[in-house]
């Protein structure tokens, strides 16, 4: 196999050595602050990647220097197989890390599997506690399914299990502390996102987001939260740590707080797209090409102009809204 001695990075030095893959467009539920107002347009069959397209697109990625891999959607688990090419996407030698983000629903009947593949990390969106309420953002009545998935992946030994609670005013902000308190029973990171209106595909233009900064404030009431200091592969949460706590507490504010300029990540779309910007349009094929023949090292210049013209930040419609030229479902946030 040949070997690149080149690395992804950009034109302004960041090196891109994380890759997010959504292996599917489609997703089970349908999230307030995820789908289109007239639902999905599914991409068919044959416009998605297969498994050996995504392993060999993954491995000249690897070659290039990417590190750390984040399985996404639509909803990852919804994809049949999807565990069987995980043994083969952890055994890609000089990769360090394989995650998985999850809405928890399929989760707990996978779980032996995903671990037994390698993979330790996972992600899973969970929004509120209360039955109803999940069943009003997210349009399935499933909380004790994904509750039941987290329960039984900490006792299994997943490490971290990362809890992403989109934020939204009048929503689901009255749980604030609930979700906090998780992390002083539990070794688990609750990551607060602030929620994107994203303008033009927003199902609903009546939903607001919550500063990160007022959610802080807040949680004060639960004790003090101390800094914990990032890691190389680290994406743009801020991190903390309640005093003595065993879990997390997180914040990402793609709202109130620029962090484009550490931003480190590719992404490679279900219909095999490369992405160098979640809000940015520009994409660059490699479906076409891989199916016409092209060669790893063909491929490989793919990723490495790709990365290469990565902007430097989005462009911001607004202060409070984000232009997002594409859908949230098959790029996989
Ligand atoms: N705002 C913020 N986060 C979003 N996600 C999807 N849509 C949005 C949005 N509008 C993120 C959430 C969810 C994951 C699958 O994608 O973190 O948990
Ligand atoms: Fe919700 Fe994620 Fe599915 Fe979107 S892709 S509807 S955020 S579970």
């Amino acid at each position: 196999m040949e070997t690149n001695h080149k690395q992804l990075v950009d034109q302004y030095n960041r090196r891109l050595n994380y890759l997010r893959i959504s292996v599917t467009d489609r997703c089970n539920l349908r999230c307030l602050y995820c789908l289109p107002c007239d639902g999905i347009p599914k991409l068919l069959h044959e416009d998605i990647l297969t498994y050996e397209e995504i392993l060999r697109i993954a491995g000249i990625a690897v070659r290039l220097g990417v590190e750390k891999i984040r399985l996404t959607g639509g909803e990852p688990l919804v994809r049949k197989g999807l565990c069987k090419i995980i043994p083969q996407l952890t055994g890609l030698r000089g990769l360090k890390d394989v995650a998985l983000t999850t809405n928890g629903i399929f989760l707990k009947e996978n779980l032996e599997k995903l671990k037994t593949g390698g993979i330790k990390r996972l992600n899973i969106s969970l929004d509120s506690f209360k039955r109803d309420k999940y069943k009003r953002i997210t349009g399935y009545d499933g909380l004790e399914q994904v509750l039941a998935g987290i329960d039984l992946a900490d006792q299994m030994g997943f490490q971290p299990i990362k809890i992403n609670v989109v934020v939204i005013k009048g929503v689901n902000d009255d749980e604030l502390l609930d979700f906090a308190r998780l992390s002083l029973e539990h070794p688990y990171h609750i990551r607060f996102i602030e929620y994107m209106p994203l303008g033009i595909v927003s199902s609903d233009n009546s939903l607001h987001h919550v500063p990160s900064s007022v959610i802080k404030e807040k949680l004060g009431n639960l004790g003090k939260l101390v800094l914990v200091s990032k890691t190389a592969l680290d994406g743009p949460a801020e991190r903390f740590r309640f005093e003595g706590a065993p879990g997390e507490i997180g914040f990402i504010s793609p709202l109130t707080h620029h962090f484009c300029h550490t931003c480190n990540r590719l992404r490679l779309t279900a219909s095999g797209r490369l992405r160098p910007c979640l809000l940015s349009d520009r994409e660059e094929d490699l479906k076409g090409p891989m199916r016409k023949g092209a060669s790893d090292s063909d491929l490989a210049n793919i990723f490495l102009k790709t990365a290469f013209n990565k902007p430097l930040e989005h462009a911001r419609a607004s202060h409070d809204s984000l232009h997002f030229p594409g859908q949230m479902s098959s790029i996989g946030g």
